[in-house]
C-alpha cells in the first residue's frame, strides 16, 4: 500500500469522511493510492465515485475515472453528465503542482490548485458537504482556511503522521458547506 493510502486512512479516521451511499469527487487521483483506499472501504455500498487526473489512475471499478485537469471545461462536462443533477457529499483534492524548488512559486501553485478545488466543490457540493484539500504549510494555507470559513461552518488544518515530517504538505478539512451562499 502506498503512503498516500495511509494518509487518507488517517484523514478518514480523524474526520469520519467516507460513508456508504455517498457521492464523492476526487481531484488529483493518480496513481491511485486514495482510489484503492476508497474502493477497499466503499465498493458494493451504493457509492458514486468520480476520480480526476491528467495521468492514468488505477481503479478496480468503483471509480469513474476522468482523464484531464480539474479546470478543463470538458472535465466539468463529464462530471455533470455522471452526476446527472445529483449533488456531491465529499470533494477530496490531493492535487499537487510540479515542484520548482522555489518556495514562493510552489506555494502559489499549490494555492491555485486549492482554489480550483474550492471552485469545483462550490459548484457541485450539496448542503452540509465536506471538502479536503492538500496545500503547502504557510501563509497561503492560512488564508485558504479563512476563505473556506466563508462558505463552510468549520475549516481546520491536519497533518497526517503518514506524511513525511520534512514535507510541507498539510490538508485543510472543511465541513458544513453552506450551499445557499
Ligand atoms: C500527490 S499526487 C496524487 C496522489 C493520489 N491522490 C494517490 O493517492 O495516488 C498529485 C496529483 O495531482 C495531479 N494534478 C496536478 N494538477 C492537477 C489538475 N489541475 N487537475 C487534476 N489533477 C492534477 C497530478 O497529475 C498528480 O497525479
Amino acid at each position: 500500500m502506498s503512503r498516500a493510502y495511509f494518509k487518507l486512512q488517517e484523514l478518514d479516521a480523524r474526520f469520519d469522511l467516507l460513508k456508504p451511499k455517498q457521492s464523492i469527487l476526487e481531484l488529483g487521483a493518480a496513481p491511485g493510492g486514495w482510489v484503492r483506499y476508497i474502493e477497499d472501504k466503499l465498493s458494493g455500498q451504493g457509492s458514486l465515485y468520480i476520480a480526476v487526473d491528467p495521468s492514468p489512475v488505477k481503479s478496480s471499478g468503483l471509480a469513474k475515472v476522468i482523464r484531464g485537469k480539474s479546470n478543463e471545461p470538458r472535465v466539468a462536462q463529464e462530471i455533470e453528465e455522471i452526476l446527472d443533477s445529483r449533488k456531491l457529499d465529499l470533494v477530496l483534492s490531493d492535487m499537487a503542482p510540479k515542484i520548482s524548488g522555489v518556495r514562493i512559486v510552489d506555494d502559489s501553485a499549490s494555492r491555485e490548485l486549492a482554489d480550483e478545488a474550492l471552485n469545483t466543490a462550490s459548484r457541485y457540493l450539496g448542503p452540509g458537504g465536506v471538502m479536503v484539500s492538500k496545500l503547502f504549510q504557510g501563509k497561503e494555507a492560512q488564508s485558504f482556511v479563512e476563505e473556506l470559513k466563508k462558505c463552510f461552518l468549520k475549516a481546520v488544518i491536519f497533518k497526517p503522521e503518514a506524511s513525511r515530517s520534512e514535507s510541507r504538505e498539510i490538508f485543510v478539512v472543511a465541513n458544513g458547506f453552506r450551499a445557499e451562499l
